[in-house]
């Protein structure tokens, strides 16, 4: 392990531990966690598409990807690096080179069936054609395993492998003679099936054990509800702040009984934590009959949140923002001003100094 990046990752999780973050091992509640490698390649170089590229991640973690032209796999996350992981990472690059090679083979195969690689070879028409792969596993909480091996063709699902019956699945008509010259080679249904069951969990495994402390860290969401009025519309927003995992329900009821279900908007907010909202429109003067409710595997109990009207709870709030916000700006502009000063008065006369904002 890189020392620097070894001593980064320490002083992350010992930042992580000091915030009071719990882990799920700690809480005794597995979670879902999965492993997805995405491949895609493009027949126009001049796109600015490699002829392979691959994409490792656990969870939502990026924690490998592998380059075409050196066909070299690169950790891409600290804890990726572990000092006792040689074999994990040759069994990764092997992997990954097997299927930069099946990869090209089965682009060929899929423009062969649909004639587009006739076109290709005669150089008639510089249409691009693009090929996708999503190949994976999950665990799930019950500590079972379900394996995922898809193809998408110029964006569109293709052919989606069944590790039940060692069947490919055509995800359009157009997509039959491919699904046919799969099923005849049974050694490669096989392989593809002991990958999904067997090897795929098994890395999963070793990748969460090597990340243990920060994939299974539990970091639960704060929940604060916002009203905007505009004339006739009363919009209720409800936040849920700083959480990890990234799976969250959220929903207003009203009057104790769930509204229907609406998308939850998450986004990441960049500290490797998510928030996420959910509104409601209610008719002016019934805020309060509404309710949002919150949960969370870092939740012991459902969270549940109110708007609350401006009493006291978000009037002091306020003030106190709006006073920390007043000192802030006289300090900064203190600041300022002191830092000009003394730049002036070193400053040669009639340099430029800095221009009179203030
Ligand atoms: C490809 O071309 C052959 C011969 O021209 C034709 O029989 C076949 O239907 C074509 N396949 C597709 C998918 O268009
Ligand atoms: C989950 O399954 C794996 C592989 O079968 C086994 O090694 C592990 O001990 C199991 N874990 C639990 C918590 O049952
Ligand atoms: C799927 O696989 C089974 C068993 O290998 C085979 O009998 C069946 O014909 C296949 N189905 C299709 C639609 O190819």
């Amino acid at each position: 392990m890189g020392q620097r990046a070894g001593r980064a990752l320490l002083l992350l999780l010992g930042a992580l531990g000091a915030l009071g973050v719990r882990t799920a091992a700690a809480q005794g509640r597995a979670r879902p966690h999965s492993l997805r490698y995405l491949f895609m390649g493009a027949t126009v170089p001049d796109l600015g598409l490699t002829p392979f590229e691959a994409l490792g991640y656990v969870d939502d973690q990026l924690f490998v990807s592998y380059d075409h032209e050196t066909r070299r796999a690169e950790p891409r996350t600290p804890w990726a690096w572990g000092g006792a992981t040689g074999q994990l990472w040759l069994q990764l690059s092997q992997g990954l080179k097997g299927w930069d090679h099946m990869f090209t083979v089965d682009f060929w195969t899929i423009m062969d069936n649909l004639n587009h690689s006739e076109v290709m070879k005669l150089g008639a028409l510089p249409v691009s054609h693009t090929l996708q792969v999503i190949l994976g596993c999950e665990i799930l909480q019950d500590n079972s395993t379900r394996g995922f091996w898809k193809y998408g063709y110029d964006g569109e699902d293709h052919l989606e492998f069944c590790p039940k019956t060692l069947n490919w699945t055509a995800a359009v008509p157009k997509a039959r003679a491919t699904k046919l010259d799969w099923e005849v080679n049974s050694i490669r249904a096989r392989q593809n099936r002991a990958f999904l069951e067997r090897d795929c969990p098994e890395q999963l495994r070793r990748l969460l054990e090597l990340g243990a402390g920060l994939l299974d860290r539990l970091v639960p969401p704060s929940v604060k509800v916002a009203r905007h009025a505009a004339s006739a519309v009363t919009t209720l927003q409800c936040r849920a702040l700083s959480f990890y995992p990234q799976d969250i329900t959220m929903r207003w009821m009203k009057d104790r009984q769930p509204l229907d279900a609406k998308d939850v908007d998450v986004l990441p907010n960049g500290d490797g934590t998510y928030q996420g909202w959910v509104a409601v429109s209610v008719p002016p003067g019934e805020e309060q009959r509404h309710t949002c409710q919150v949960e969370h595997l870092g939740l012991e109990q459902p969270l549940t949140a109110t708007w609350e009207p401006s009493k006291s709870g978000p009037l002091v709030i306020g003030v106190i923002s709006g006073l920390a916000v007043g000192v802030t700006v006289l300090l900064a502009g203190v600041l300022f001003r002191t830092l000009r000063n003394r730049q002036a008065s070193r400053a040669a006369p009639g340099a430029y100094v800095l221009a009179n904002l203030g």
